[in-house]
């Protein structure tokens, strides 16, 4: 078993380290405070091909790999995790669910634009009523001729206020329910479409998240993204890949919080000696050092298993986002812990960090259901 990153790959996460360093590191803490997204950092991050991570050449993508990919989204969750989230919902949910299941004419119509960074895209299932459950959606889609109409509200969708290209899962047949669930593509101008509320989140604060409103919006049948009443599978399928995403979030905010933490306990000084030196520190930093470890190994390998497309990665892309976001929150709570008073302070960086982890934990399939998943396919092997 061969560990080692090749040069492209290496090049690729170090180009982000420099891009999270030069770019986004300046301005986080601003953002922050604001809750503002920093949407020149996306276009540059475009421009470099980062909102291309696993699509073809042919598509306009740099098909750098997952693993590469999941490199660079850690290196750009270290620095601020909201624009990683962004970049994250774009590559894995928006390209990837136009790559697996679009027609040849909606590749070739989205994916250049959305490649290159001219246009960002959001992935919108959740409801107010339909968060674990997105099988009880009731954003309704109903057939008319040659289109569909949607009505009903979406919510909690990252990037909703930003996005060019809309993906968006809705009810077209109400009596089969999740059997029912249909994928759909628009664009932020089509009629019928506005964005509504603009939550005040606890973390992540430079990742937008709003709601999406559907008031007799109309499109043409065309905008159908893969079979019509198969959308809720569409969905979980890319969940499966975003969970891989999500852990590479969690990862980059563990290790922006542990190095934060080795370095406090380096210089505070107590009791006439930096803490460091006490063994009640020692073993947080060994605990922390060692899971994050094990979260980064496990990373890579499903990355690794998704890339190389040789077998399923459904329990393993659930096993990974289940320990990378508890870990992060052990690793983030002992960060902060360190810091003693001044962790708790603005002023120090773990207190962001501490925020910005929380969510990692619920998004993309909280805890409990990563549980499910896992449990499930132990059950039926
Ligand atoms: N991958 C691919 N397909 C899957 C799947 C998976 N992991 N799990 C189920 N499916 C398929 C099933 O085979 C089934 O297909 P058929 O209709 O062809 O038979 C279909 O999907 C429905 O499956 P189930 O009947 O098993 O579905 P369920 O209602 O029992 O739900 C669940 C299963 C695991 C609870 C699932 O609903 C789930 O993962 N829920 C969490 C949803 C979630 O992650 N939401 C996050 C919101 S998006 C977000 O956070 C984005 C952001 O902004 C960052």
């Amino acid at each position: 078993m061969d560990f080692t990153l090749n040069e492209e790959q290496k090049m690729i996460i170090q180009e982000a380290r420099r891009f999270a360093e030069e770019r986004l590191a300046p301005k986080i803490e601003e953002l922050d405070q604001k809750g503002e997204v920093n949407l020149k950092a996306l276009k540059e991050l475009g421009e470099l091909g980062y909102l291309g991570m696993t699509v073809p050449e042919q598509y306009g993508g740099v098909n750098a790999g997952v693993v590469a990919y999941a490199g660079a989204l850690i290196e750009l969750s270290k620095v601020d995790a909201g624009t990683a989230v962004a970049v994250s919902v774009h590559n894995s949910l928006v390209n990837e669910g136009i790559l697996l299941f679009g027609s040849e004419q909606q590749r070739q119509a989205y994916l250049p634009a959305l490649t290159s960074g001219e246009k960002l895209g959001c992935f919108s299932l959740s409801e107010a009523n339909a968060g674990s459950d997105p099988g009880a959606l009731q954003l309704f889609a109903n057939r008319n001729g040659d289109e569909y109409i949607l009505n009903g509200t979406k919510n909690f969708t990252t990037s909703g206020d930003i996005a060019d290209v809309i993906m968006v899962f809705a009810q077209t047949n109400k009596d089969k329910g999740a059997k029912g669930i249909s994928a759909f593509l628009l664009a932020k101008d089509a009629a019928g479409f506005s964005v509504g509320k603009h939550e005040n989140k606890m973390g992540i604060r430079s990742a937008s998240c709003t709601e999406l409103v559907f008031d007799n919006c109309r499109l043409p049948v065309e905008s159908l993204l893969g079979q019509e009443n198969k959308g809720l599978k569409i969905a979980l399928t890319l969940l499966d890949g975003g969970r891989i995403s999500i852990a590479a979030q969690a990862v980059g905010i563990a290790q922006a919080a542990y190095q934060e933490a080795l370095r406090y306990s380096k210089e505070r000084v107590q009791f006439k000696r930096p803490i460091a030196q006490f063994q009640a520190i020692q073993f947080m930093l060994a605990e922390m050092a060692t899971e994050l470890e094990l979260a980064t190994t496990l990373l890579f390998k499903v990355a690794w298993l998704k890339e190389s497309g040789s077998k399923d990665y459904v329990k393993e892309a659930a096993m990974l986002k289940l320990y990378a976001s508890e870990m992060s929150h052990r690793v983030c709570h002992k960060a902060l812990q360190i810091h003693g008073g001044y962790g708790y302070m603005k002023d120090y960086k773990v207190e962001r960090l501490y925020r910005d982890q929380r969510i990692t934990e619920i998004y993309e399939g909280t805890s409990e259901i990563q549980k499910i998943v896992i449990a499930r396919k132990i059950l039926e092997a």
